[in-house]
């Protein structure tokens, strides 16, 4: 290959990643969500996460966090792609796990929060039950988990189903064209990073952290507990992302519509608020699973 050649393949790699994909929230909006719920993770917990993770990550769930988006558009995988979402119908700004839950071809438990029970009965099964035979793979399993607790919180991944959570309502973001799904997947995040944060993610991070702490320390109980001693609850999660789909997302975003300052700085602590809750909850999932043997072990 002439050098030539080379500087039009690195142009068609930059082109194609400028290409906004049907992906969750973007690679950053996940590696925030784990690396908050790292800190959160009891010892049980830690310990069977970083025996799971595959050695590439080096012992960081965070690092991993975005692979099921990384291979949803190889064939192998491409039956996992209706798993990153759930929609509901047209302008219903409420969420029903029988009524909603499918897939396009009408599959049922098809969808993020189908997943999230599915991934979560996987390792449950592994970790708690009575046959010691694992039919699974585990390290897919936490790393499926992982990804879809952080996509149940991002709005538009529980959007409207004719405009496909947002990815067919074209809009500008300042000046650059891109649709509505992508402003809240990746540029709220982005733009936070550049205006707030040095562009530095982990000054984002950090400042989440500390909010936690502070400000949400009050909600962090709420957050976390499921009801009636559930180990996962993901369909409480969809209701609330579709709320604020209604509330913030699709609200004076219409096709067309230039979205600046006034929409940034509004929606900004929404997102700021989502990626804080769902690495609260994926720790405190990922500690239920990872706990319920050990108190069985121990009466
Ligand atoms: N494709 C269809 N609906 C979607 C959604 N809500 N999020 C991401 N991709 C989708
Ligand atoms: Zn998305
Ligand atoms: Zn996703």
């Amino acid at each position: 290959m002439d050098g030539f050649e080379l500087l039009w393949i690195g142009r068609l790699i930059l082109v194609l990643q400028l290409i906004p994909g049907v992906l969750g929230w973007g690679k950053e909006g996940h590696y925030v969500i784990c690396k908050i719920a790292e800190a959160y993770l009891s010892e049980d917990a830690s310990v069977a996460v970083k025996a799971l993770l595959p050695d590439r990550a080096e012992g960081d769930l965070a690092s991993v966090c975005s692979w099921p988006d990384e291979i949803r558009h190889h064939f192998h995988w491409r039956w996992s792609g209706p798993l990153h979402y759930v929609d509901t119908p047209d302008f219903r700004c409420n969420y029903e796990y029988c009524r909603d839950c499918h897939d396009y071809a009408g599959r049922k438990d098809m969808c993020v929060t189908g997943a999230i029970y599915n991934y979560t009965m996987q390792l449950m099964s592994a970790y708690n039950g009575s046959n010691s035979e694992v039919k699974y793979n585990l390290t897919e399993a936490l790393m499926f988990l992982s990804h879809f607790v952080g996509d149940v919180h991002q709005p538009l991944h529980v959007g409207f189903i004719g405009d496909e959570g947002g990815n067919t309502i074209t809009v500008r973001w300042y000046r650059r064209k891109t649709n509505l799904h992508h402003v809240w997947d990746n540029m709220i995040i982005e733009s936070a990073k550049k205006t707030f944060y040095d562009s530095d993610l982990s000054n984002m991070i950090e400042s989440i952290q500390k909010n936690i702490t502070v400000g949400w320390s009050d909600d962090i109980l709420l957050w976390e507990s499921c009801a009636l001693g559930q180990t996962v609850c993901p369909d409480p999660y969809a209701s609330e992302s579709i709320n604020l789909a209604c509330k913030f997302a699709y609200r004076n975003a219409t096709p067309g519509s230039t979205l600046k300052d006034d929409y940034f700085l509004s929606r900004l602590p929404v997102v700021e608020k989502r990626l804080a809750q769902s690495g609260i909850r994926l720790a405190a999932t990922l500690n239920r699973i990872f706990a319920a043997r050990s108190s069985i072990a121990q009466e």
